[in-house]
């Protein structure tokens, strides 16, 4: 079985890998619209408390079994099974994550594919000067154009995947240590401005004023997997760049830098969407189109508005890149596993993506009424339960098999944070991730 050498190159570039997967469409476009959809402060909480019980805890055993394995996933879960006298069979685990990342990828590379189409629309200044009317306008004929849609999708999937074939610790890393710092700049500017408006009020009453009505077992479910969503936890994607980790490096450090770095992206841009929603009387439960059309009547507002909301879709783009590459490794690394050539195995992950992609792209024009099941379509289906339901059951079964099935010395090294931030860790992982989600999984499922 193939065991990797690849390293990252030191502690701050696994850092930013890391960082680059989980900071993406899930804080700026998904969590807007989440936490509109159901019902503000009380989703933040929930979002927030599960970031810190569940998704960091989680995070660490994920990327403890890829540090532990260095191989794909299946294998370093089969390998390390074996080691602790448990059954091979976790490598079905691994299997498990290709499917949800599958499922993931087929949209998301759709969703990054609107930020190509607004990019080029923001440089040819076609926002200058427009209202929530016309962007809205715009927005919705883009939606009913499935040849642009396929057209975006098809580019978004070939830059992801020209870099996945490349071998990702390479071209991953000057990407990240370009994009990550001008992402926040641009976002403090946002924000900044946001809090120039009259919006601004409002938004931070809406978001930070958590209604206890606002909870049900729906919201709290939904806030569940956005956790998980948002830090790339749960589909074995991060236990693949866990295997490029390098020998001495704190892991709780590294993880919490990481969680800090993504809770920040989604507050910020939270903000600067909320002002322009109550500024401009939005619906907050707009839907996945909000972000689409607030962003660019901010924009419109600044001088050199379109060079400026350019610069955003961009630095968007990027950001998203930076995340499919990541939800591409776990598979590409599967097939590897099993003998292909990375090339080979890339070719086929990007043609079965694309395929299946434009479902999605036909889920705003002619399939938008056809109903898979619970009354949703292809896409509100793949952009619902793959996070809501697969990461959290996956990130439940990487957490039993790192904090009770791998051997203590083994986990002990893999964490790499003393005797006593291991016990601090496991006790977590043991008596409070687990049960809390199975728990919410099982009230959520009934
Ligand atoms: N974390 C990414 C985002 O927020 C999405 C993602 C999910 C990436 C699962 C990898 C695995 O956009
Ligand atoms: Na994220």
């Amino acid at each position: 079985m193939y065991e990797t050498r690849e390293r990252w190159s030191s502690r701050r570039a696994f850092i930013l890998a890391v960082t680059g997967a989980a900071v993406g469409l899930g804080n700026i476009w998904r969590f807007p619209y989440m936490t509109g959809e159901n019902g503000g402060g009380a989703f933040l909480l929930l979002y927030i408390a599960f970031v810190l019980l569940l998704g960091l805890p989680v995070m660490m055993a994920e990327i403890m079994i890829g540090r532990a394995g260095r191989r794909s996933p299946s294998q370093s879960l089969a390998v390390l099974a074996r080691q602790a006298g448990s059954s091979e069979q976790w490598r079905w685990l691994g299997l498990f994550g290709a499917l949800t990342v599958f499922c993931i990828l087929s949209f998301y590379s759709v969703v990054s594919g609107w930020s190509i189409e607004y990019l080029i629309a923001a440089i040819n200044g076609n926002f200058a000067g427009q209202g929530p009317a016309e962007v809205g306008a715009f927005f919705e004929g883009f939606l009913a154009d499935p040849l642009r849609m396929t057209f975006n999708h098809t580019l978004f999937l070939l830059m992801t995947m020209t870099v996945v074939a490349a071998g990702v610790s390479k071209g991953l890393e000057r990407l990240n240590n370009l994009m990550m710092p001008l992402l926040y700049l641009l976002l403090v500017v946002l924000a900044s401005y946001a809090a120039t408006t009259d919006g601004f009020a409002p938004a931070l009453r809406w978001l930070f004023t958590p209604d206890p009505s606002a909870i049900s077992v729906g919201v709290v479910l939904n806030a569940m997997g956005h956790a998980f969503f948002t830090l790339a936890v749960g589909a074995c994607a991060l236990m693949a760049y866990g295997a490029y980790m390098p020998d001495h490096q704190s892991l709780p450090r590294a993880a919490g830098a990481v969680a800090v770095l993504d809770v920040l992206v989604a507050l910020l841009a939270g903000i600067a969407i909320f002002s322009v929603v109550f500024a401009q009387g939005i619906d907050p439960a707009e839907g996945p189109g909000l972000m689409f059309v607030t962003l660019p009547i901010v924009f419109a507002e600044l001088p050199w508005g379109s060079l400026w909301l350019g610069l955003f879709f961009l630095l968007l783009l990027l950001a998203t890149w930076t995340s499919s590459i990541n939800l591409a490794e776990p598979m590409v690394a599967g097939l590897q596993g099993l003998g292909l050539r990375r090339s080979r195995a890339t070719a086929l992950i990007a043609v079965s993506i694309w395929l299946v992609g434009i479902l999605s792209v036909l889920s705003f024009s002619h399939l938008e009424a056809v109903h898979i099941v619970a009354g949703m379509n292809f896409f509100e289906l793949v952009s619902s339960v793959p996070s809501e339901i697969f990461l959290p059951i996956g990130g439940l079964l990487i957490a039993v098999f790192a904090a009770w099935v791998m051997p203590r010395e083994m986990a002990l090294r893999a964490l790499d944070a003393g005797p006593v931030g291991f016990r601090v860790w496991q006790g977590v992982v043991r008596w409070v991730s687990i049960p809390l989600t199975a728990l919410v999984l099982m009230s959520g499922l009934i």
